[in-house]
């Protein structure tokens, strides 16, 4: 049952369960505001699928979120940032909800990363393939020389609880960035922070750039200067947490970051 409440919340969107890092990292930055998270647990991975399918999720998703009196959602899936913010934010926003705010992590993760040349980005083959962090690096630094890894094995091994069977598959997407000696690798996606200590150990040389040590300090920047928007979050340190499916793994998951905090089923699609 949805209730109607006055809070205007900060809408924290994946879509799966590695958000939910994400999320924790914001809030323990941020901890005054009210947030709402919602993994789409029943259609991840979102990374093979076409550009269409993407976008009709994330619009799904972020209707959803605006319903439930988001005042700005991050969409913290990489993969969505990468192929439907734009059209989010140009053709969705104006139409519905043109005084809220859609943002998304790739552009934040570019301006932490454009330093290092050659920089590597591990990520979904549709965000590799939109070429999204490759343009967003080079408008910041022209002179950036970018590697792209996909590494479609690594959600599932998450999504499953199964991170303990990564090493040789981490390796193995490693290794291409690693023998054109990056100074840097960003995880381009929500779930590699679970892996990020095996990476470490992996490429011990090498800066990698994690969206949970970035984001919520650029967030805090982005409210600073709009205060306008932060003057409209209610902040009652409330958590809401929605999933599409209430899998074991998320629920596990969701009890050791958020303790009590209880996940609810969210229906989306409907408009
Ligand atoms: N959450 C997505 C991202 O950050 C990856 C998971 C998926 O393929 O759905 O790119």
């Amino acid at each position: 049952m949805t209730r109607k409440d006055n809070y205007m919340k900060i809408g924290v969107f994946d879509s799966g369960l590695g958000g939910l890092i994400l999320l924790k990292a914001i809030v323990k930055k941020l901890p005054q505001y009210d947030y709402i998270y919602l993994g789409d647990t029943q259609r991840v991975p979102y990374g093979n699928r076409s550009q269409t399918t993407i976008y009709e999720f994330t619009r799904e998703a972020v209707d959803f979120l605006f319903k439930k009196n988001c005042q700005l959602i991050i969409v913290a899936c990489n993969t969505a940032s990468a192929v439907a913010l734009r059209r989010i934010q140009r053709e969705y926003l104006p139409k519905y909800y043109s005084n809220r705010r859609v943002l998304g992590v790739i552009i934040p993760t570019a301006e932490t990363a454009a330093k290092f040349s050659p920089v590597g980005v591990l990520a979904t083959e549709s965000t590799v393939n939109s070429g999204a962090f490759v343009r967003e690096l080079k408008k910041l630094n022209p002179k950036v020389t970018v590697y792209q890894q996909s590494a479609p094995l690594l959600v599932p091994l998450v999504e499953n609880n199964a991170i303990k069977w990564a090493k040789p598959i981490l390796k193995d997407y490693l290794s291409p960035l690693l023998k054109r000696k990056v100074k840097g690798i960003i995880l381009g996606c929500t779930h590699y922070p679970l892996l990020k200590s095996q990476i470490k150990n992996l490429a011990p040389e090498v800066k990698i750039i994690s969206q949970d040590e970035v984001i919520p300090a650029k967030l805090a920047d982005y409210l600073k200067r709009h205060p306008e928007m932060g003057r409209q979050l209610s902040r009652n340190g409330r958590r809401e947490l929605y999933v599409t499916d209430l899998t074991e793994n998320i629920q596990v998951k969701a009890k050791s970051w958020f303790g009590e905090a209880k996940l609810r089923l969210a229906k989306l699609g409907q408009r």
